[in-house]
């Protein structure tokens, strides 16, 4: 791939620092806009840095119009599906309006190339075993409605503009951290279901709450899609690549196409720590699907993307690593 120049939003939060990481590691330009709200500066391991925020609309339009970037990547959002349904206005504010703001500026600076950072979300509680992007959207949380106006806005501004392409890359449910220990998650507060379960392993939590055991599933706890964020990463520079040879804009899901339950990702968690911790089964969490699996044909066969991880227990070890050398 050619080297390029990239502004990242949020790349000194989770998903975004591994993303810089790998782009860093290739010899791509990259300058990280980020307020720090979640994130951390010493996660930024490549480029530079603006400690910015989306919502000065002003700044934004400077830092493109400097820069000059031939394509924005943009993770910086709010991501709690439970806090977005008590403080909906949170994440229209921030993942809606601000991404508006984001958008604008790049069709000021004229950026040909625009990645975003959507979510499994976006589909609600879908009627098929797997969701392919075809699927309808109907999101059940204000964080997936939130995130679906963005898709929206990005689609038509692509059809009202020739110079605009886009790739949507909507997440399932993102873990692990980077296998030489240098980045991980890092959040305030730790939603999380891996997180937690290492939080508990650690003495951190004094036990590990599984949220609903009577769910219409096999062992009546939700399943998810659980993807290593190094493999995340290099769909990232998929798309980046695609964008560039092609010149079409699309979107793909990010997920293996299996899942896992919770109990299957607690007694995987007890394996890999090695640590029997407490856990207590109570009512269901406010926003949860029960089952969210992609149908992850279209990312391999358009962006020939392979994932490396897809092993649950590497993703929990690579995880615990991490979370180890944590206070
Ligand atoms: N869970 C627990 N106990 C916990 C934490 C989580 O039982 O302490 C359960 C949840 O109820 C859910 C599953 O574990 O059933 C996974 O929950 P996470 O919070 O780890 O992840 P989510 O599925 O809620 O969220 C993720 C991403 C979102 C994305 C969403 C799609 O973080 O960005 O998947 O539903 F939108």
């Amino acid at each position: 791939m050619k080297k390029q120049k990239i502004l990242i939003t949020g790349g000194a939060g989770y998903i975004g620092s591994h993303v810089v990481k790998m782009l860093g590691e290739q010899g791509h330009d990259l300058l990280v806009y980020d307020n720090l709200s979640g994130g951390n500066r010493e996660a930024v391991l490549y480029g530079g840095f603006v400690l910015g925020d989306l919502a000065d609309a002003v700044l934004l339009k400077k830092t493109i119009a400097d820069f000059k970037p031939q394509a924005v990547m943009h993770f910086a959002a709010s991501i709690i599906v439970s806090e977005s349904v008590r403080d909906p206005l949170k994440y229209y504010r921030n993942n809606t309006g601000n991404a508006l703001n984001l958008i604008e500026a790049c069709v000021a600076g004229d950026v040909p190339h625009f990645v975003f950072s959507s979510t499994a979300a976006v589909y609600g509680i879908p009627s098929r075993a797997t969701v392919d992007e075809s699927s309808s959207l109907n999101p059940i949380n204000p964080y997936g409605a939130s995130k679906v106006m963005v898709e929206q806005m990005l689609r038509d501004v692509a059809l009202a503009r020739q110079n605009f392409k886009y790739v949507s890359l909507r997440y399932f449910n993102v873990a692990g951290a980077a296998k030489d220990g240098s980045i991980g998650q890092l959040y305030k507060e730790s939603t999380h279901i891996i997180t937690r379960a290492l939080k508990a392993a650690k003495g951190e939590f004094p036990r590990l709450q599984i949220f609903g055991n009577d769910y219409t599933t096999p062992d009546g706890t939700c399943i998810r899609d659980y993807i290593h964020v190094d493999d995340l990463a290099a769909a990232h520079a998929a798309a980046l690549e695609f964008l560039q040879a092609k010149g079409a804009s699309n979107v793909f899901n990010c997920g293996y196409g299996h899942g896992y339950s919770v109990r299957e990702v607690v007694t995987v968690a007890k394996k890999v720590t090695g640590v029997d911790f407490p856990v207590e089964e109570v009512g269901r969490r406010e926003g949860d699907p029960p089952t969210l699996v992609a149908n992850s044909e279209k990312i391999g066969k358009v962006l020939g993307w392979k994932p490396k991880y897809d092993d649950l227990e590497y993703i929990v070890r690579t995880a615990w690593e991490w979370e180890k050398k944590r206070k």
